[in-house]
């Protein structure tokens, strides 16, 4: 009987050929903070299979003002609120770095106008580096003050300006904050997406327990962790049960098991997120894992795990 070390987790998501299924949530693992800790070694044996950056916004950002975490039973709630260098702060000063981890890179880009997000895009996909693009859809649009990402004719009427102006894969990033995911991810494949990635944070508060405020210097903020699990998976079936295009599923991955309930939901490939302020090693661990936690539901391959149907 083979070894379960045997089972190959190659894989792809949309053209972007991958060792395995495993990439981490967009804001969850700092790799450059990272690597300063770690040194060297972090580059030998990466987490990810798949590195996806923080959001990127046209302008430096300070971000929420504190608190911007809660930790909840199962969980937490962060208000950061998109801090980062801005655009080009980001080509000029991170690029470089997050390319040498040797592993694909997925740069998440968030604007509040269509503009902006035609800029950002433009100005990322230009660049050898950069494998893909996720669209951060989470925020209002300056015109319409609806969020992009909760309306599905907001959601394809962005994705109809942006598809244009790159032939790299575009993934939207799908809110778990609507009724109906699947509307918003069949908007986006009309639209052109080559993916969805979902699921983001739950809307979320929490109470400051001595004051009588809100504990988030932002008022509220998302919730993730293994507490959105349930949810993301639900959500995670339905949309890969409506479209065509590739699912990234995350929220509450903590090991290989969990991970693979996201496969058999319907996602081709996984995101760690929260698992990482917990133990950076995570993503390693899922990896690791994987093809014990395949072998035990009698998967061959990983292929096999992503093509199978829930009874
Ligand atoms: C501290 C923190 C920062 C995050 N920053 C971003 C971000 O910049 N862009 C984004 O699309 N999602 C962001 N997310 C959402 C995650 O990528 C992920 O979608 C979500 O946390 C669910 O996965 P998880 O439960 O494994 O964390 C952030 C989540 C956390 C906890």
């Amino acid at each position: 009987m083979a070894e379960p070390s045997s089972i190959d987790l190659a894989t792809e998501i949309c053209g972007i050929g991958l060792d395995g299924p495993v990439l981490n949530g967009s804001g969850t693992f700092d790799a450059l903070a990272a690597r300063k800790v770690f040194g060297d070694a972090l580059i030998e044996d990466f987490p990810f299979d798949c590195y996806v950056s923080k959001t990127i916004t046209m302008n430096p950002r300070p971000g929420n003002p504190p608190y911007r975490l809660w930790e909840t039973p199962s969980g937490m709630i962060n208000s950061i609120g998109l801090p980062g260098p801005g655009l080009e702060g980001f080509l000029a000063r991170d690029l470089d770095g997050l390319a040498e981890f040797g592993v694909p890179l997925i740069v998440s880009v968030m604007a509040d106008q269509v503009e902006d997000f035609e800029v950002l895009v433009a100005r990322v996909a230009a660049r050898d580096e950069v494998a893909g693009i996720e669209l951060n859809v989470s925020c209002p649009n300056v015109h319409s003050g609806l969020i992009v990402g909760e309306q599905p004719s907001e959601t394809e009427a962005l994705m109809k300006a942006l598809r244009p102006i790159t032939e790299k894969p575009l993934v939207v990033k799908l809110t778990p904050n609507v009724a109906n995911p699947h509307e918003v991810a069949v908007a986006a494949e009309a639209g052109g997406a080559d993916a969805v990635s979902m699921i983001n944070t739950v809307k979320a508060a929490a109470i400051d327990p001595t004051v009588n405020r809100a504990w988030l210097g932002a008022g509220a903020g998302g919730l993730s962790g293994p507490a959105v699990r349930p949810i993301a998976l639900a959500q995670v079936r339905a949309v890969a049960e409506a479209v065509t295009i590739p699912v990234i599923g995350m929220g509450g991955i903590t090991d290989s098991e969990s991970a693979l309930e996201f496969i058999l939901a319907g996602a081709r490939v996984v995101a760690v997120g929260t698992e990482n302020f917990r133990d950076p090693r995570a993503g390693n661990a899922v990896k690791d894992g994987l093809p014990a936690a395949l072998r035990r539901r009698g998967f061959a391959s990983l292929a096999e795990a992503q093509s199978a149907t829930l009874g």
